[in-house]
């Protein structure tokens, strides 16, 4: 019998602190309509001085949990995708594990930045589809306002912090129905936090972009990766129910919209609310859109996402 991963349920958690436009006017050179024409982003949520990346991924899980009707103990599997680990180590997902009071599952992270949560549903999705686990939780979780230069008028009015989260358990019928991974490590220095551990911590530790370029790769790849999945799937446009897209820039989700012939009320937008929250913004918008009641069981669901690496993705799912 042929084994897939189904979506249980979704949970989300943004921090209290909302940092808006106007307030970014006041620290550093930039306006509210810049921002809003350039990217559609409106506002942005920021963790208070003593919240870390885990806290805000546990109230997700726990959320997520309680929409699947699940405890932690029916986990097996936690993957979690982050860019801003609390620690060098042990990893976020561990940290996790312990927070939620469950002892001996499979824990770890994965770091792919804004295409992260497509990469961490993929792997959990292999481990569910060979028997190897029934239960997995999947986090994606940034504090990306932590990498941030609030000088750097590039990059700081973009990005704001949360976590979303699913629950995947083992079902006979789909659930994902593919899942597509790429990455070229060819454009390292278009986006990057140039400081490491393995290079003595040399280099800025703040995230450094060059927004234009990016702009212009991120739309050509999306468009083909949209191109990939259907074909693999057997699909054309008019099947997607919905969109739920990496939440980078309004003109990049229109622009993959466009190519899937798709009105702009089947794709789920946050990124005027959330900004773009990396690893978080597309298991945040998965989970606004159930709630709202806009996305119902049975709807099939496309996700895609572009980010540092480069690495680009997507999910193809039944809900
Ligand atoms: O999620 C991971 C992947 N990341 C992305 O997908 C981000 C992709 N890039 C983008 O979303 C856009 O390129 C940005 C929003 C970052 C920038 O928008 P743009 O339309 O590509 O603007 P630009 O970089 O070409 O800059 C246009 C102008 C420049 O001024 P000049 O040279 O024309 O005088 C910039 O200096 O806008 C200026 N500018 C700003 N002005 C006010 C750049 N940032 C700002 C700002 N406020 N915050």
């Amino acid at each position: 019998m042929t084994i897939f991963s189904r979506v249980l349920g979704t949970g989300s958690y943004l921090p209290e602190k909302v940092l808006t436009n106007g307030d970014l006017e006041g620290m550093v050179d930039t306006t509210d309509q810049w921002i809003r024409e350039r990217t559609g982003i409106l506002k942005r949520h920021v963790a208070g001085p003593d919240e870390t990346c885990v806290d805000l991924a546990e109230a997700a899980a726990r959320n997520a949990l309680d929409a699947a009707g699940l405890k932690p103990t029916d986990i097996d599997l936690i993957v979690m995708a982050t860019t801003t680990p609390d620690q060098v180590f042990p990893s976020s997902a561990c940290l996790l594990q312990q927070r939620l009071d469950i002892h001996g599952c499979a824990a770890f992270d994965v770091q792919a930045v804004c295409t992260g949560f497509v990469y961490a549903v993929a792997v959990a999705d292999k481990f569910i589809r060979t028997g190897t686990s029934k239960c997995a939780l999947v986090v994606g979780a940034e504090t990306l306002s932590r990498l941030l230069n609030w000088e750097d008028r590039g990059t700081s009015v973009l990005f704001g912090d949360g976590a979303g989260a699913v629950i995947l358990g083992a079902s006979d019928e789909p659930g994902i129905i593919s899942t597509h991974l790429h990455a070229d490590g060819a454009y390292k220095d278009l986006l990057q936090v140039p400081a490491g551990i393995g290079n003595g911590q040399r280099g800025s530790p703040f995230m450094e972009m060059r927004g234009n370029e990016v702009f212009r790769v991120a739309v050509t790849t999306l468009g083909r990766i949209v191109d990939e999945t259907l074909e693999a799937a057997g699909m054309d446009q008019a099947d997607i129910d919905w969109l739920i897209p990496h939440q980078a820039n309004i003109r990049i989700i229109q622009a993959t919209a466009r190519k899937l012939n798709l009105p702009m009320d089947r794709v789920v937008v946050t990124v005027d609310e959330h900004g773009n929250t990396s690893a978080a913004s597309i298991p945040l918008a998965f989970d606004q859109a159930v709630r709202d009641g806009r996305i119902r069981r049975g709807e099939t669901l496309l996700m895609e996402a572009f980010g540092g690496g480069f690495t680009w993705g997507s999910v193809l799912l039944t809900y």
